[in-house]
């Protein structure tokens, strides 16, 4: 597409990589590593480029990035294509805030308070605090360090005394639970992983029991995570019986919402996150259901003053005007910090609270569309009816896993693959309502299609369909 100079530099090679990006926006095509090293000079070399040799080059790489946002992607539970919050977020890297003081954020400072207000608020955290983390995982890295610092408010300073302490996921929960454990100096093998049921869903009498036998061994449960939209199924902890359990010992309640606690924005399916409130933390990631790009991530606290406890520094140099509260660099995990607030606080303006709810509605209708045509299907097997916006599913007689990676290599579309109560299979995440049926329906043929050469290229790998399962056991 020809584009016209505007002799603004910035402007033209933005317009020109966009240009390029929009062009090439449907595709899936899969470039090998090899493929980019032979296609892209990587190295960086000693003299300077002129304009033209580097723009070609940058577009060779927006070219070759894999699009995560059409209707050949169903590989990841992130989905970040409102314009309003793109424009929103590359203005955040054109004005360069950081978001520790007020000074140098100004009015993002504020903007950034009404999102975290909000977000307490839909959970109900009336005297709630919050701050936007890198993700997901570090929220709930955040959580674990308050939880910890509750029960011990000395480890911040002496370090730990001696004590083992537990911490309760699910078997179906987030693997940055025992990643965390690990950084914060708990110990992987001190998280336990609380059986599911046939739904994914952790038990509630299985925790009791595993935290029972815990103290009785002399350790210290401090910290229990439950999930709020499970990674691979999408799964729904129950947390009002679980937080019951888990106070009744004392524990810390997190909610690992980075996936789901976006539900709360719809008052029709909000059921799903019963209890929510009674969460002593809650992770809930913008970047997933809520349609803005990565990353936008916040954890949320129900009361107030413990952030500033647990990561709150003296630094001289850089906290010299105005009051902590309008510098949150005194409570937060970074230093320099990018600015996440402005992307979906535009978006949610844009929206309302009314337009995400009916955002909301048209990812689970979409989602319902998709359910009904795999179960009318009889070369699909679904693996169970979605709580969420992941859909599971086999193809009849072929592994799963090889169906992913064909489709992948082929430039097909990407989809992931999981496991569960033993079975292997496709995770279809629907989280972009956007994306019109008949496209998703032809991304289903596809699957069928390199499924169908898979299974007569090699009948020998043919895994068991459920019925045949069920025959043999
Ligand atoms: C349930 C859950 N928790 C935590 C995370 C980690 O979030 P992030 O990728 O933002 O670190 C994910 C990521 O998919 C997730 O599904």
């Amino acid at each position: 597409m020809a584009s016209h100079s505007t002799q603004n530099p910035f402007i033209d090679q933005l317009r020109d990589l966009l240009n390029v990006f929009e062009e090439s926006e449907a595709d899936a095509a899969y470039f090998s590593p090899q493929a980019i090293r032979d296609s892209v000079p990587l190295s960086i070399q000693d003299d300077p480029l002129p304009d033209h040799a580097l723009m070609n080059i940058l577009k060779t790489v927006v070219v070759r990035t894999p699009k995560t946002a059409n209707s050949r992607f169903y590989n990841q539970l992130f989905g970040g294509k409102e314009n309003l919050a793109v424009i929103a977020d590359m203005m955040v890297a054109r004005m360069n805030n950081s978001m520790y003081t007020y000074k140098v954020a100004g009015p993002h400072v504020l903007i950034e308070q009404e999102v975290l207000r909000k977000a307490c608020n839909s959970i109900g955290f009336a005297e709630g605090e919050g701050m936007f983390c890198p993700g997901g995982s570090l929220a709930n890295l955040a959580a674990m360090v308050l939880a910890r610092n509750t029960l011990d408010p000395g480890v911040v300073d002496r370090g730990f005394t001696g004590d083992t302490y537990i911490a309760y996921t699910s078997e179906q929960g987030h693997y940055s639970i025992r990643k965390n454990a690990g950084i914060i100096g708990i110990g992987r093998t001190n998280v336990r992983e609380v059986p599911v049921n046939a739904r994914g869903e952790m038990l509630a009498e299985r925790l009791g029991a595993l935290v029972q036998r815990d103290v009785e061994a002399g350790f210290v449960p401090f910290f229990v995570n439950l999930t709020a939209g499970t990674t691979a199924l999408g799964a729904f902890d129950d947390i009002t019986a679980l937080s019951a359990i888990a106070k009744a010992h004392n524990l810390w309640v997190h909610v690992d919402g980075s996936y789901g606690a976006s539900v709360l924005l719809s008052k029709r399916r909000a059921a799903l996150l019963k209890g929510i409130e009674l969460a002593d933390s809650v992770t809930w990631n913008a970047h997933k259901m809520m349609g803005v790009p990565l990353t936008c991530s916040m954890l949320l606290s129900r009361q107030s003053g413990l952030l500033a406890r647990s990561f709150s520094e003296i630094a001289d140099y850089l906290f010299q005007e105005n009051t902590d509260e309008l510098n949150p660099g005194t409570r937060s995990l970074q230093c320099g910090r990018r600015n996440d607030a402005f992307k979906v606080w535009a978006l949610w303006k844009q929206l309302g609270n009314k337009g995400y709810e009916q955002r909301i509605e048209r990812q689970f209708q979409r989602r319902d569309q998709v359910v009904s045509a795999i179960e009318s299907d009889a070369d699909f097997e679904l693996i169970m009816k979605p709580a969420l916006l992941n859909v599971c599913f086999r193809y009849r007689g072929v592994d799963s896993d090889r169906i992913c990676s064909a489709l992948d290599q082929k430039g097909l579309g990407k989809i992931g693959h999981g496991t569960f109560g033993g079975k292997h299979f496709m995770r279809m995440v629907i989280v972009d309502p956007d994306i019109q049926i008949e496209d998703i329906l032809q991304f289903l043929a596809t699957i069928k299609t390199v499924a169908d050469d898979l299974q007569c290229s090699d009948a020998q790998t043919a895994v068991p369909t459920i019925q045949q399962e069920a025959m043999n056991s």
